[in-house]
């Protein structure tokens, strides 16, 4: 694979060729949560299989598609559908999105997922804006070559949650009447889901939530200088914790179930910021 600097440079000029309208501020959708880019207006809908070099991605509830639209007039870009690292892709890869945000000139990301709730406070349906994450992938995007006009060989990421958008979000919760919970997100590799041991583990870890994705698309976005808000939807109770077994189905219709509170969150945050 050539490097992701390249890879994305090329990338992002066949986007820039499509590109309606500048934008600042991106989305990625995750697994059920993709409606939110129904209800934007002024849509561009460039489908990843007409980007050269992009990747192929498969997962149900993940429809690979790059759109530009406006959120009462804000405008946005979002992803819909991911590039998820038990697909079989370089880690490198998962945090393309982010890289080609960056040429396109995006600074602010809201990155959503589909996750596991740990928390036995946590019910399933309930939103949780991230405020950090324990990397159980050990994998890491940026091990390689740094392309050091881009971004630090030794990123901080003691703010790659930033706490100023996760307190805007707090607040346009508040205003929305909407309960959000804040909380730690456990990445992994999957697919397989969790062992409830391991979910016992990772709860004593200090684990909210756990997922498939996200991690490498926000050590990805602190290395390239880009804010990161992280909302995570809590599809399921993670394994063990109430005994029921664990199905992508169930996931994706608690991700539709919860879609209404989610596009107003997300329309509300992005109105301030
Ligand atoms: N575990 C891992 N990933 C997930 C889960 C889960 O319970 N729910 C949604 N994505």
């Amino acid at each position: 694979m050539t490097d992701l600097a390249h890879l994305s440079a090329s990338i992002a000029e066949q986007i820039k060729k499509r590109q309606p309208f500048p934008v600042t501020t991106g989305i990625i959708l995750g697994s059920g949560l993709g409606d939110f880019a129904d209800g934007l207006t002024e849509k561009t809908v460039i489908p990843t299989s007409e980007l050269d070099g992009y990747p192929v991605t498969s997962v149900i509830g993940h429809s690979g598609k790059v759109i530009f639209g406006k959120s009462n007039g804000v405008p946005v870009l979002a992803f819909q559908g991911r590039i998820h690292f038990y697909e079989g892709h370089d880690i490198r890869l998962t945090a393309l999105p982010i890289w080609l945000m960056k040429h396109l000139g995006i600074r602010k990301v809201i990155l959503t997922n589909a996750a596991g709730g740990l928390n036995k406070q946590f019910k399933v349906g309930d939103l949780m804006l991230i405020s950090d994450h324990i990397n159980f992938m050990f994998r890491n995007p940026l091990i390689g070559k740094n392309p050091d006009d881009f971004g630090p060989r030794f990123p901080d990421m003691s703010d790659a949650y930033s706490k100023d958008l996760r307190a805007l979000a707090a607040t346009v919760a508040l205003d929305l009447k909407i309960g959000v919970q804040t909380g730690v997100y456990l990445g992994l590799t999957g697919p397989s889901y969790e062992t409830p041991a391991e979910i016992e583990m990772f709860r004593l870890l200090g684990a909210d939530a756990v997922g498939m994705s996200t991690v490498p698309e926000v050590i990805q976005a602190a290395h390239l200088g880009i804010q990161v808000l992280g909302i995570s939807c809590i599809t399921n109770m993670a394994a063990g914790i109430t005994g029921q077994k664990l199905s992508h189905d169930e996931v994706t219709e608690t991700g539709k179930l919860v879609q209404k509170k989610f596009t107003d969150l997300i329309k509300g945050i992005l109105q301030k910021c």
